[in-house]
């Protein structure tokens, strides 16, 4: 696998187009999800400067944190609440461009003002979501929908872990 991570700059579709192969190599062989899902938080945050990329992961009914970068953040959220808790409710990507204006926001850090959350879904199942947040106003639109989804689709060949 690769060990070190090119950083492009560009506009949004450059820098997806750019990451994604990388982080289809970081994955490659690799079968653990918790190495994978974490060299994936690494290389978006690396990429992208985001505030908080990570991930949150359905254990016992409930979505418990998991591998990601940037500021701590709240180690558990139930069905339905949040940002988090409803993606995994409603297996559906949630765009929120005013973290202020959605019902129900977990505001882990105060710096949040827009966030993306993308169901990790396998067999149907929300296993997990990708969440990211930005310390600006509407940063995340479909484009982010699009290669967010298809870099957790990346992680479909792990679903029997
Ligand atoms: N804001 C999220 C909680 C997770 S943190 O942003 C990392 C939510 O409302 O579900």
């Amino acid at each position: 696998m690769a060990e070190d991570l090119t950083i492009t700059a560009g506009t949004k579709e450059e820098q997806y187009e750019a990451i994604l192969p990388q982080i289809r190599g970081l994955l490659h062989g690799e079968p653990d999800l918790i190495a994978n899902l974490a060299n994936i938080s690494a290389a978006l945050k690396e990429q992208f400067g985001w505030l908080w990329v990570g991930f949150y992961l359905v254990k016992n009914e409930e979505l418990v944190l998991g591998p990601f970068q940037g500021p701590v953040a709240c180690t558990r959220i139930r069905k339905g609440r949040g940002v988090c808790g409803t993606s995994w409710a409603t297996g559906k990507t949630l765009i929120v461009a005013d973290v202020e204006a959605f019902p129900g926001h977990i505001a882990c850090s105060s710096l949040s003002r827009s966030e993306i959350v993308v169901p990790l879904i396998f067999d149907d199942k929300v296993m997990g979501v990708l969440d990211v947040d930005s310390v600006e106003l509407s940063t995340f639109d479909e484009t982010d929908q699009k290669f967010l989804e298809e870099i957790v689709q990346l992680l479909s060949f792990l679903e029997s872990n």
